[in-house]
């Protein structure tokens, strides 16, 4: 099959085959085309050309009716469930018109049986706009499974979730596929393609590269073939740190916001700070009491060793500092504006000579940055809602780099983005830090924390139990430091 948007040839004359009961593995670098492909497959995009065969017949018309009467349901990238509609709500939408409202008794029952095999622990009756992106993922999952689908197209399911909830997903995957079910299962984490897939697709420009089992490929192997070469995936080296009596950019003392306590933490020029902890520590949280997101109850915050008295996310980024959120399609980009635009919208200043805007020197800027990120399309003028989910986060990289910040929070930067732009996010961390900007970096990939920062904190249930040195410091360690005594075992994280 084959599909075109406009310039773009996002599938390019794509085979690809599903076997019943089986999970089906789909990679390939950003923009590679997968999230294109599960929406064909789950009728949401009508390819230019091509056949689709579902269940050995030859399918002439296929749209999401269709597609769903057929069980064949996608669990899109981008969230689509409807805010003001509570957990138990949203997970049975669509399937009983009488669930809007008060849940009906068979209802709650079925919520309780979807709720023993995925054990998620959500509460049911809470409306999803309250709930974290990760909490939206999983009602995203409960409803694919309540709708007893054949075929779950899943892209990127695991991107919020914790390591113990994807591990719980996986069995969840196995689950259905000892039931026949047929799984796609689209994700950047290569070593969960290999240990849970039966076979895997690397899809590469819109083309696939290759169907073969798992057991026969390697992380090397799935990478070469996506990027076209091989790359090595080693951390870079840390900019040397600053000596610790240089003044702080910024610092935190005993702030207590509505989900921090008492935390004391700063950052110096130059210094790449890290904050290690489970999804729902608290380290989210951290970030947005220091850059005045979040209203600060007592202690004090510190920019450039001055006392903030009015924060807010606006004085912050007005004092030269930036934060790339977690949440980035609701908190970063206009999708509706040209990537050009979106990069320098926060900077105009920088461009402009007496009042008037050089775009000559605002093109090469940006030219430049997204070059350097790899970002595709490199065009500038399309609108950055076409743009693949990966694709989108470097456009918001772009944009706070541009800037220069004197402080810099990074959360989850390299969540949902490629290998090859996973290893230019990490120089471009060290390069910033060496020409003198502090960073504050939240990840839940614990080798990246601890495998860039000079310092590590780490979180717990809101605040800092303990500082660990990033050199010499192994995960396993952070690891264990975290899970150590009583509060959270790994089981219940997260939940009250
Ligand atoms: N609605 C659209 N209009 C125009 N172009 C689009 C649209 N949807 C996708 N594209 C383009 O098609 C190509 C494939 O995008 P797709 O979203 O399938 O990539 P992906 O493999 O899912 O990437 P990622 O890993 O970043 O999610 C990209 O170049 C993207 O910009
Ligand atoms: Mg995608």
């Amino acid at each position: 099959m084959s599909v075109r948007f406009g310039s773009t040839q996002a599938l390019d004359s794509v085979s690809l085959s599903l076997v019943e009961g089986e999970v089906h593995g789909l990679v390939g670098e950003n923009g590679a085309g997968k999230s294109t492909l599960g929406k064909v497959i789950g009728g949401l995009y009508q390819p230019d050309s091509g056949e689709l065969e579902v269940f050995g017949r030859q399918v002439h018309r296929w749209d999401t009716r269709r597609a769903q009467e057929a069980g064949v349901v996608v669990i899109a990238q981008e969230l689509c469930l409807v805010p003001a509609l509570t957990v138990a709500e949203n997970v049975f939408l669509g399937r009983e018109s009488r669930t809007l409202g008060v849940l009906r008794g068979d209802l709650r029952g079925r919520y309780r049986d979807l709720e023993k095999i995925c054990g998620f622990g959500l509460p049911p009756d809470a409306p999803v706009h309250t709930l974290s992106i990760a909490d939206q993922q999983k009602v995203e999952i409960m409803r694919a499974l309540a709708r007893d689908a054949r075929i779950i197209v899943m892209d990127e399911p695991t991107s919020s979730l914790t390591a113990d909830e994807s591990d719980r997903l996986h069995e969840i995957m196995r689950r259905l596929r000892s039931r026949g079910t047929t799984v796609v299962y689209v994700t950047h984490f290569l070593d969960d393609v290999l240990g849970n897939c039966d076979r895997v697709t690397v899809m590469r420009d819109g083309r696939v590269i290759r169907t073969a089992p798992a057991a026969r490929e390697t992380k090397a192997s799935l990478v070469e073939a996506m990027l076209g070469e091989p790359v090595d995936m080693v951390l870079p080296e840390r900019p040397p740190a600053p000596s610790p009596g240089t003044a702080p950019v910024a610092e935190m003392r005993e702030v207590r916001s509505a989900s921090v306590r008492e935390v004391s933490l700063l950052v110096r020029p130059g210094e790449i700070v890290g904050l290690a902890g489970l999804v729902g520590s608290g380290r989210t949280e951290i970030a947005r009491a220091l850059f005045g997101c979040d209203r600060v109850e007592s202690g004090q915050v510190l920019f450039g060793g001055a006392v903030v008295t009015a924060a807010s996310p606006r004085a912050s980024i007005a004092r030269g500092m930036a934060m790339i959120p977690e949440d980035r399609r609701a908190q970063g980009l206009v999708l509706l504006r040209p990537v050009l635009e979106n990069v320098t919208l926060p900077h105009l200043r920088r461009f402009s000579r007496a009042g008037v805007l050089s775009r000559r020197a605002e093109r090469a800027a940006v030219r430049e940055l997204v070059e350097r990120l790899g970002v595709r399309p490199a065009a500038l003028d399309g609108d950055v809602s076409v743009y693949s989910g990966g694709n989108q986060q470097k456009v918001l990289f772009a944009k706070w780099l541009l800037g220069r910040p004197g402080f810099l929070i990074l959360d989850e930067p390299t969540r949902g983005v490629d290998v090859g732009a996973k290893s230019r996010i990490y120089q471009l961390i060290v390069e910033i830090a060496a020409a003198g900007t502090g960073v504050l970096l939240i990840s839940s990939e614990l080798e990246e924390v601890v495998g860039l920062s000079h310092r590590v904190h780490l979180v717990r249930d809101g605040s800092i139990i303990a500082e660990v040195p990033g050199p010499g410091t192994s995960v396993d360690e952070v690891l264990q430091r975290l899970f150590e005594v009583g509060a959270t075992s790994p089981g219940t994280e997260g939940r009250p």
